[in-house]
This record gives structure tokens, C-alpha cells and sequence, in this order.
């Protein structure tokens, strides 16, 4: 369910709500005495309307609407909300997107937590600009997974309405606002699709169940799918796909969304690693975490919210979404370590680590997907424990084919917010992939492993590709809230692969950007 958000240009202090959050710069405090008349402090009406109880606590407290600073009050007196909290936002001219989605989503997480329905939002003069990411922080702030969840667990209240209030003239409410919202809310519902299939237990998101997900979203988008099933993967040759999915009972399927506007200039296309559950396989994981393993169909997730979001934009892009989907079990059927598969490109594997799976179902599907010539090619997996170590939980890391293909995705990535950093194809390392039976082998050593699994990739991709690889396996998975990031599923990557669709929108096929008179206006 969405949100309902109307936005305004009145003083917060004049609503009526469950909950009000005022967003507070520190200028509000710093430039108290050169203030201009008609230009309204976003907390201006509130301590007249609490008797100066909100000044008194300022002065007390320190408040000095510093970034991250936040102050909470019950109000008793005349403001028409159970509580009032300040979130500072520190120096407004420096605030980011990035930022602006954050406090949205910190104030819709209060909201909930408050079990508010209501949400009267401040929003200080100067982030008008801003109506999108705020309604993108809104429902993802907003977003919970309490579906399994039973008596008590059941959350009684849920938050459903906000009024943004921008302070300032009414002129300040930007004339497509409301389009603004629509957008913001129809990204956001993407990436929380995303985070609900990557939050679902792997006894209820096997391969068909990510596949059935594809074909309801597309419809409900107006996105093309089409399904490879068992017999579609062994009939094409995707033999890595088939020998990692052999295991389980769940036979591996392969999907392809698709969004073909008829005068698109370029074509994104874009891959998500899908095992519904990493056990590990003969080469089984300890149990300590293997829970997690749940998550590891995140790329897939992420292909599939996605391609919900353009379906919604419509951009002027072609673009496919395409995943991989098997579980990786062990059993009287799996693949082994030592066994030699080919694949679909052609070159043969030996595999001697099963856990190193999902390069293999990669493998196939950048194969695939190269067939169809993209002007950028991005995949997105949860495909080390190695770039865990080396980015941390909440960043991701990723690896460009060519010094282009980096600029523009380094542009998606500074749109977008998102922590994601770019790490060296070391050619180096390839020497790890060396096998004595086959062309390559899946695994090399310890050392430098979300590398290594980046070159396996790249000698499936093979060259002229503008390719960008994203090891998603730390933030994918929330080890606890982050900016507009839940615990648990994130949908990381999302935010960022719809910037560079949005700017791929204005640039031609040899990746410049056309003069401003050859733009069409967006949207
Ligand atoms: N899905 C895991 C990677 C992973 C680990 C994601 C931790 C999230 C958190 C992947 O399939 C895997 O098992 N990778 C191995 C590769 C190794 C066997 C070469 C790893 O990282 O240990
Ligand atoms: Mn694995
Ligand atoms: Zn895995």
C-alpha cells in the first residue's frame, strides 16, 4: 500500500496530525537576527503555541539543529499532534539528495514507531527542489516486513497519510509537485519489491516464485516477460545455470523483462544473481548464517523492482531485466566439486568449489544478455563474503570494463546516494582461475576474492562491452537501519541503476551527451 501525501505551503504548527517532524536547519539558528520579514523559520508558530516551553527545551537541550540532532517533545498546549519532534539537518546548502531522502525516511520511521497515522512534515524553505527523494525517503522509511507475523507482532497502526509542509508563500509549492511525489512514490514501491521478495524465507521464494513475481510485475507495468524454464535452459546450452540448480528439487528458471519504447537511442540491460537459497551446495556452508543465504537472490530482487519502476517512468530506454534463478542444495543430484561443465558462451568450467555458484548462473546469463548488444551492461550480485570484508555492511563494490563505462556509472552512483565503490579488475589475479582440465576453474584463493570473481565474470562479457559489475552481498542484506535502509532486504543498487537509465535517457549510443536543444523534456 502507498502512502497518501499532499503537499502544502503552510506552517507546520497549523496542522493536524499524529505526529509532527520539522526538518531544522542550523541557519534557523545561526541567522536568527538577520532574518528577513515573509521568510518564514520552519518552527516559527510552535513555541507561541506552547507557551515558550519549545524555546526553553531548545536552550536546554542545545538544539542547534546540527545534522543528525534530533529533539522530541509532547506537546501539551495547542499544537494538534500527540508529539513534535526537531530533526536538525545541519547546513542546507549542503544537503544532497541523498541526504533529503535520509531525513524523509527518518521521519516516516518515527512516524511508524510512534504508531502514528498522520505525518505533518516540515520541510524548510530552500528543499522544494527536493519533492521526489522526500517521497521516495517517505515510503521507504515507512517500509516494514511483518507479513509472518501473528497476534501481538501485528503492528496496530500503520503510517498512511503525510502533508508535507513547505514552509514559505504558497507560490513555493513547485507546479509539478504532485508529478514529483508520483515519481518519488513509484521508485520507492519498486525498491520495496525488491526488498519484500529479498525478505521472503527460501521455503517460499524458490525459482518459479521469483519467476511468477517477474510476470505479475510485469503486467502490472506494462513490462514484457518471458520465462526460460529446466527444459529452456538445458534446450539453449545455459549448463552452468542447469549444473548449479541439478540439486534441488526447484529446477532453475532464467528471466527476461523487457521494455522497448519504439524511438530509443540506447539499451541498458541489466542482471541479477538469483539463488533463492546458498546452502553452499557439496561444498556446504556452516551453519552459522546460513539463514542469511535467503537474501542471495537480491540481484534478482533488484532486476524485478526495477523493471516495476520503468514500466511506472517509462523512460525513453530500452531496457531488460534479466535474472538467474536456481537454489543451491547438495544431494544425490547436485553438481560436484570436480566436475567440468560448459556453458553457454562456450568455454568449459571446472568447478571446485560448489559455493562459488553464483559466477556460475552469472556466467550464462551475461552470456545471454550480451546477446543482445547493449550499450551498457550491469550486473548485480550478492556474490562475495570477500567484499563484505572489504567495503563493510552498508557499501557495495563495483567493477567497470573501461574508464567510459565507469564515468557514467560513477555519475548514476553520485546521483543516487548510494554507497557503492569502485574496486580494480586486477589482471593479475587471473591467474587464480587457471585450471589443469578445463578453461578456467570457479574459485581461486582467498586473497583478492571479489576480484577474482569479477575477472570469471569478465571472460563471459567479453570485450567491447560497456559492462559494470556490482558485488551488492553486504548492503543487500541490512545488518541494521541505515539512512532510508531497513534491517534485513535493502534493494541497494536499485536507486542507482534507475539514475543511469534517467541520464541514459539523454545520451546518444556512443555515451556523450547531446547538446540541451536536443533533450527531450522528461517527463
Ligand atoms: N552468496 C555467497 C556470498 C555471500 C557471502 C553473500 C556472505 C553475502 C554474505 C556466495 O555464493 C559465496 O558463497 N561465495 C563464496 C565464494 C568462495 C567459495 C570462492 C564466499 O564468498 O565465501
Ligand atoms: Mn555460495
Ligand atoms: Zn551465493
Amino acid at each position: 500500500m502507498s502512502l497518501k501525501i499532499s503537499v502544502r505551503s503552510v506552517l507546520p504548527s497549523h496542522e493536524t496530525g499524529d505526529i509532527i517532524v520539522v526538518g531544522v536547519p542550523a541557519s534557523d539558528f545561526r541567522s536568527k537576527n538577520s532574518k528577513k520579514k515573509n521568510d518564514p523559520f520552519t518552527l516559527d508558530g510552535f513555541d507561541r503555541e506552547l507557551g515558550d516551553a519549545l524555546g526553553r527545551l531548545i536552550k536546554k537541550e542545545e538544539f542547534k539543529g546540527k545534522k543528525d540532532q534530533q529533539l522530541a517533545i509532547s506537546p501539551v498546549g495547542r499544537i494538534k499532534a500527540d508529539r513534535l519532534v526537531l530533526m536538525g539537518l545541519g547546513d542546507i546548502d549542503k544537503l544532497g539528495g541523498a541526504d533529503v531522502r535520509t531525513f524523509a525516511a527518518k521521519a516516516a520511521r518515527t512516524a511508524n514507531g510512534d504508531k502514528a497515522k498522520r505525518l505533518v512534515l516540515g520541510v524548510p524553505a530552500g528543499l522544494e527542489g527536493r519533492l521526489r527523494e522526500i517521497a521516495e525517503g517517505l515510503e521507504l522509511g515507512a517500509y516494514r516486513f511483518t507479513k509472518y507475523m501473528t497476534g501481538d507482532r501485528v503492528p496496530k497502526t500503520e503510517l498512511s497519510h503525510v502533508d508535507i509542509c513547505l514552509a514559505g508563500d504558497v507560490k513555493d509549492v513547485p507546479k509539478d509537485a504532485k508529478e514529483r511525489i508520483a515519481i518519488g512514490q513509484a521508485t520507492a514501491l519498486g525498491v520495496n519489491l525488491a526488498r519484500d521478495l529479498s525478505n521472503e524465507p527460501p521455503n517460499v521464494v524458490y525459482p518459479d516464485t521469483l519467476a511468477e513475481a517477474a510476470v505479475d510485475a510485469g503486467k502490472a507495468a506494462g513490462i514484457a516477460v518471458e520465462i526460460f524454464r529446466y527444459k529452456d535452459i538445458q534446450k539453449r546450452g545455459m549448463k552452468l545455470l542447469e549444473a548449479v540448480g541439478k540439486g534441488s528439487e526447484r529446477k532453475p528458471c532464467l528471466g527476461h523483462m523487457s521494455w522497448t519504447p519504439a524511438n530509443a537511442k540506447r539499451r541498458v540491460v541489466v542482471v541479477g544473481k538469483g539463488i533463492t537459497f546458498d546452502s553452499g551446495g557439496l561444498s556446504i556452508k556452516p551453519s552459522s548464517g546460513m539463514g542469511e543465504m535467503k537474501h542471495d537472490m537480491s540481484g534478482a530482487a533488484n532486476v524485478i523492482g526495477l523493471m516495476a519502476i520503468v514500466g511506472r517512468l517509462k523512460p525513453n530506454v530500452e531496457v531488460h531485466g534479466i535474472f538467474a534463478a536456481a537454489e543451491n542444495m547438495p544431494d544425490g543430484n547436485a553438481y560436484r566439486p570436480g566436475d567440468v561443465w560448459g556453458s553457454l558462451d562456450g568455454k568449459s568450467v571446472e568447478v571446485v568449489n560448489t559455493d562459488a555458484e553464483g559466477r556460475l548462473i552469472l556466467a550464462d546469463a551475461l552470456a545471454y544478455a550480451r546477446t543482445l548488444k547493449p550499450d551498457f551492461l550491469i550486473d548485480n550480485a550478492t556474490l562475495t563474503g570477500a567484499c563484505v570484508v572489504a567495503l563493510g555492511n552498508g557499501c557495495s563494490g563495483w567493477y567497470a570494463s573501461n574508464d567510459a563505462a565507469a564515468g557514467e556509472f560513477q555519475s548514476a552512483v553520485n546521483g543516487s546516494g548510494e554507497q557503492m565503490w569502485r574496486m580494480p579488475l586486477l589482471d593479475d589475479l587471473k591467474d587464480q582461475l587457471k585450471s589443469d582440465s578445463a578453461d578456467l576453474k570457479n574459485s581461486g584463493d582467498r586473497w583478492g576474492g571479489s576480484i577474482s570473481a569479477a575477472l570469471f565474470l569478465r571472460e563471459f562479457v567479453g570485450d567491447g562491452v560497456n559492462w559494470v559489475h556490482c558485488d551488492i552481498a553486504g548492503p543487500a542484506m541490512g545488518d541494521r537501519v541505515r539512512g532510508w535502509d531497513p534491517k534485513g532486504g535493502t534493494g541497494h543498487g536499485v536507486l542507482t541503476f534507475l539514475d543511469l537509465i534517467e541520464r541514459a535517457e539523454h545520451t546518444v549510443s556512443d555515451g556523450s551527451v547531446p547538446k540541451k536543444s536536443e533533450r527531450k523534456s522528461k517527463h
